[in-house]
């Protein structure tokens, strides 16, 4: 059956992909109380039905960061996406370039920046805070000279959240049953190997490369996570990273007004708001819900952009409401990359361009740009 929705490619993810990879996509932090908030928050949003508005034209297109998007939403960065379909980075990528949206490729992409330069065109690009700062400059440079049109600096996993899931699926085996049980993990999803184990590699984190040789699966890569992030980052930082990187600077995990207003004042030209899809601290609000005072306090001034939870075109719709410029897609994006490769992400990016159509259609909003609070009951 064809998936139609976002639920169904979680479904067929779930069917495609080992247990390990599933779960370390859908999985969140702790109790996962916060990632199942950023969904049902975003659904008890009511949208007002207006009707007899002359909705034979509307207008999708926004601009960000001097690039101009067919509609306001672009695939945020998903760390180790590239395990989920061959080179899977790039066949995102290639369908988020058909669509006329961004890809942010992550820090920890298994595709490197050259590579998905290369293959389509300088991705958005996302940086995590690494203890080695020679190996920061080297990432910086080479995003720079690609042509990279965006950085978005993360800024809230100066440590690595607990997830439950990832921690029992990776445990150490110590038993024969053990064993077992994690190579039938990847022996009964034959598809999922063929396309990435057997012909998919190289394995490693290409943007990484030097320095995580031999990380060859989930533990071991958030093993290095954990040692190599940097958790002293500061504010002070970002000036850091402003001396090189000229570009547009986004900060990534904005949650609480009064930061949003420290970025400002650090120079950055937007914001995301997040929580990471519900995996660093859990019972942290969800980012709909923070939305608001954050685009109040700064929305004139930078652009705000919004992710967590996103599931439909009618989401992306809300959020435009609370003052979000743009939505990211996390878990949308790569459910569908993980069940049919770059042809799913196509997929779910059009459907998300149907669903944003009719939720304007049926509220009487013709300009994304106009989109505001009148849009809800
Ligand atoms: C499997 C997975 C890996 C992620 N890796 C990164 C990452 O490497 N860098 C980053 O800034 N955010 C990362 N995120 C967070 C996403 O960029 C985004 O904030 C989040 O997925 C949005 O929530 P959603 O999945 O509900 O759309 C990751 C999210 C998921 C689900």
């Amino acid at each position: 059956m064809k998936p139609v929705n976002v639920a169904d490619y979680r479904e067929a993810a779930r069917r495609r992909l080992p247990k390990v990879l599933f779960d370390y996509i859908d999985g969140g932090a702790y109790a996962e109380w916060t990632l199942a908030e950023n969904v049902e928050a975003l659904k008890r949003l009511t949208l007002r039905q207006r009707v007899l508005r002359d909705v034979s034209k509307l207008k999708f297109r926004t601009e960000l960061f001097g690039q101009e998007l067919s509609m306001p939403v672009a695939l945020a960065p998903v760390g180790y996406a590239g395990m989920n379909a061959r080179r899977g980075e790039v066949q995102a990528a290639r369908a988020a370039k058909a669509a006329g949206v961004p890809f942010c490729l992550s820090t920890v992409g298994l595709c490197s920046i050259g590579e998905v330069a290369k293959a389509v065109a300088p991705p958005w690009f996302q940086l995590y805070m690494i203890r080695d700062r020679g190996l920061m400059d080297e990432l910086l440079a080479t995003a720079r000279e690609a042509g990279c049109p965006a950085l978005l600096f993360t800024v809230d996993l100066p440590v690595p959240g607990v997830r439950y899931r990832d921690a029992r699926n990776t445990a150490i085996a110590t038993t024969f049953a053990e064993h077992a049980r994690q190579a039938m993990d990847g022996l009964s999803h034959p598809a999922w190997l063929w396309d990435v184990q057997v012909n998919g590699g190289p394995h490693c984190m290409g943007n990484l490369a030097s320095a995580t040789q031999g990380l060859n699966n989930l533990g071991a890569y958030w093993g290095w996570v954990g040692r190599n992030f940097d958790p002293s980052v500061t504010w002070k930082d970002i000036d850091w990273v402003r001396e090189r990187w000229p570009g547009p600077l986004v900060i990534k995990g904005i949650l609480d007004a009064e930061d949003a207003r420290e970025a400002r004042a650090f120079g950055a030209d937007g914001v995301v708001v997040s929580n990471h899809g519900g995996r660093q601290l859990d019972g942290a609000p969800a980012s709909i819900t923070a939305l608001p005072a954050i685009a109040d306090a700064v929305g004139g001034d930078m652009k705000v952009l919004m992710d967590g939870g996103i599931r439909s075109g009618l989401d992306v719709l809300k959020a435009l409401a609370l003052g979000a410029d743009a939505c990211l897609i996390g878990r949308a994006w790569v459910f569908a990359l993980g069940a049919r490769g770059e042809a799913g992400v196509t997929h779910v990016l059009n459907l998300m361009r149907q669903e944003l159509r009719l939720a304007m259609s049926l509220t009487g909003c013709l300009d994304v740009a106009d989109a505001g609070p009148e849009l809800l009951a």
